[in-house]
Order: structure tokens, then sequence, then C-alpha cells
């Protein structure tokens, strides 16, 4: 297999070989990497959650209780008590009838849209989802159709050119995890009523963030009734792993019975199901908790761009700062390492061509001194780099 070696050398040669890099704390602002401390602004673990007293308190009593895995799929021996527990509780939180927990956000994109669509249906994307739907759309072989990075025009032009086929579903990330700005949902959800079309949210990474109860982009459009199909993630602000997606019992039943990457994989382990339970108790009964994250959130930006960084129109805690460059964008992720602060760049393929960035994102336990000792680097970075 020479080939494996020759297109290493290639990604190394472009500034694109991926290297992983071994944290042995916890995924606090403070991490510990080879012996020494990093301050890390890359984690999606946004309001803190996943080392959270409260949340971690009740993963170890539901381990000790229940024991570590769940020992077999769901629809074997692996529902117990303490997932049907989660999915009403996510069901409450989202105000919706029925919910269904996932053993990730991956595998929730996956086996709903492959589910829901096969070979006489079209799947309509922005060209920015993530790669877990786009996965899934290839998979169900449906005709998949991409528009332009929020481009309303041309998504109704598909929506046009597109009545022939038997369900036409759109579906889009709520917040776009490369860039941090927001789907244009009330154009979307109109546009699916016009041309009678479905849709689908992905909130990965609005859940617990955005919206005033933390429900996510639906909710901060007011626009939750007119989705069709919301999914979520517990990894991201909720702090522990598996994904979700809520709304009418028939949507959650339908997917309890045909949902592959629901019913041929292991269910969540009992930990993780009271860690999740235990961070939407904290989301939901301390509203000052997210206010006071996002208003950090604020802070940072508006002083990034004091100093002139392109934040490529971030609405939310998702920070991209454009460098366009892969060497440049992996040098100056290599300078921030040096310095202690862990912050990688994000490159083709993940985002496309000449749009290679930092990206930024905050917890909620980053402190201002963290937050401006930042700042002071990327006073450093704009001197250095450009
Ligand atoms: C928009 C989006 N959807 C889905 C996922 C998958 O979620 P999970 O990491 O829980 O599998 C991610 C994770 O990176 C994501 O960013």
């Amino acid at each position: 297999m020479e080939f494996l070696s020759e297109e290493l050398a290639e990604l190394e040669k472009n500034g694109l070989y991926r290297r992983l890099r071994m944290i042995t704390s916890s995924q606090e602002a403070q991490v510990s990497i080879a012996g020494k401390k990093y301050l890390s602004f890359c984690s999606n673990n946004y309001l803190g959650l996943a080392n959270h007293p409260q949340v971690v308190e009740a993963a170890v009593r539901a381990t000790q209780e229940y024991g570590c895995g769940a020992g077999a799929s769901r629809l074997i021996s692996g529902t117990m008590q303490l997932h049907t527990e989660l999915e009403d509780r996510l069901a409450q939180f989202e105000e919706k009838s029925s919910a269904i927990v996932f053993t990730t956000g991956y595998c929730a994109n996956v086996g709903s849209i492959t589910s829901l669509m096969n070979e006489e249906d079209t799947i309509i994307l922005d060209k920015l989802n993530h790669a877990s739907i786009v996965d899934a759309a290839r998979l169900c072989r449906a005709k998949l159709q991409v528009y332009p990075h929020k481009d309303m025009n041309r998504l109704e032009e598909i929506l046009k050119r597109s009545k022939q086929f038997r369900r036409r579903l759109i579906v889009t990330d709520g917040v776009f995890s490369m860039d941090g700005d927001m789907a244009p949902l009330p154009e979307i959800v109109d546009l699916a009523r016009k041309y009678e079309a479905y849709t689908m949210v992905d909130e990965a990474h609005s859940t617990g963030v955005i919206g005033e109860k933390g429900r996510g982009v639906a909710e901060f459009y007011n626009v939750e009734d007119k989705v069709d199909i919301i999914m979520g993630t517990l990894s991201k602000a909720l702090g522990s792993l598996g994904g979700f997606v809520v709304g009418d019992t028939s949507l959650v039943e339908f997917l309890k019975n045909k949902a592959r990457s629901f019913i041929y994989t292991t269910a969540l382990p009992p930990g993780v199901c009271m860690a999740a339970i235990a961070a939407l108790d904290i989301v939901q009964g301390d509203v000052s908790y997210r206010k006071q994250y996002l208003d950090k959130v604020a802070y940072l930006k508006q002083n990034l761009e004091k100093l002139d960084f392109d934040l490529m129109g971030s609405e939310t805690q998702i920070i991209p700062v454009l460098i366009k460059d892969a060497v440049k964008t992996m040098e100056i992720s290599k300078f921030l390492y040096e310095k202690g602060v862990l912050i990688p760049g994000i490159r083709i393929p993940t985002v496309p061509k000449d749009t290679n960035r930092l990206r930024i994102s905050l917890m909620a336990s980053h402190t201002k001194d963290d937050i401006d000792h930042l700042l002071n680097l990327m006073t450093e970075i704009r001197k250095k780099f450009f």
C-alpha cells in the first residue's frame, strides 16, 4: 500500500497533515498536554458542563447504580429507565411531543435522514452543512441538491424545479459549526411551506446556548412549530455524548422502527444519560448561566474586531478568524501553542479552499484574564503575521 505514504507526504507538503494532540486533564478552560498547561479555546464544551460537579456526580451515581454500559441496542434489551427518562426530559425541554436519543449526533443525523428518504426523494442542503448531514444524504441515495451558503434565491430555484420528487427535505445546520453564523430559518420555513417541502434543523451547536430557553436557532427565530424535525446533540453544550431528534410522536416512533443507527448500535451508557439529565437541569434552571457566558463571547468578539480580524459574520459563540492561507493558518496555530494557547487551525477539506481559519470557542469557565491573555496574543499575531 505504497500510496499511503505518498498521500501522507502530499498532505504534509500542503500543510494539511493532521496530528492528534493528547490531553491528559479534563476538558476545562485550562488543559494539560505532555505535562504543560494550555489555555484551551477550542472545545465545544461551551457551558463547561462536561466538568460541572453536579453533572459529574450524576454520572458517577448512575454508573455506580446501573453499571458502565447498556449492554445491547435499544430494541434488544438496551433500553433502561434512564434512556426513557432522558427522552422524556428532552421532549419537555424542547416542548415537543416526543424525543428519541441516539448514541451520537452523527448517528442521529444519519439514522433519521436515511430512514425518511430514498432514491425517489431529494435532499436539499446548505453548502456548509456538517459532514454528518452530507454523509446521511449520500447514504440514502436521494438526489442531493446543494445551495450556496444561506442563498435563499438558489434554494427557491431548487424547490421550483424539483416538484417531481416524492419527498423533498431541506436540511440545515442551525449554527454552522465552522462559521458560527445562523441559518436564515424564517425564510427557509416559508419557502418550505410555499413549495410543500419538509424541513430539518441540526441544533448541535445551538442546543443549550441559543434562544431564550436555550433550545436553539428555531427557538431564537420563533419558528419551532414550523420545523418538521429538530435534531440536537448532548455532546457539546450539554457536556457528554449523544444525539437526539424531537418532534411528533409519529416521527419518533417511525425512527425507532426504521433508523438503522438507532437499531444496530449499543444504547448510551447509563452514566451518560444521567449526565445529560443533570445538564438539562442546569440549562433549564439558571438562565443567568447562559447569559454570563454569552456576555464573555460578546466581549471577545468586540475586541477581536477592534484588532481588525475578519470573524466571517459569526453570530454566536463559534468565532472563526479568517487567515486564508493553509500554511499561515498552521503557523499561527503553532505560535499560539508555543505561547500556551490551544486554538487549532481549520483547513480544507473541513472548510472551503482559501477560507482556512482559526476557530475560537469560549467556555463558561474562561475568566476575563484568560480572554485578555488571548487578546494580547492576537495583537502580537496581527503585527507578526500580517
Ligand atoms: C452541526 C453538527 N451536527 C452533528 C454533529 C455530530 O455530533 P456528535 O459529535 O454528537 O456526533 C456535529 C459534531 O461535530 C456537528 O457539528
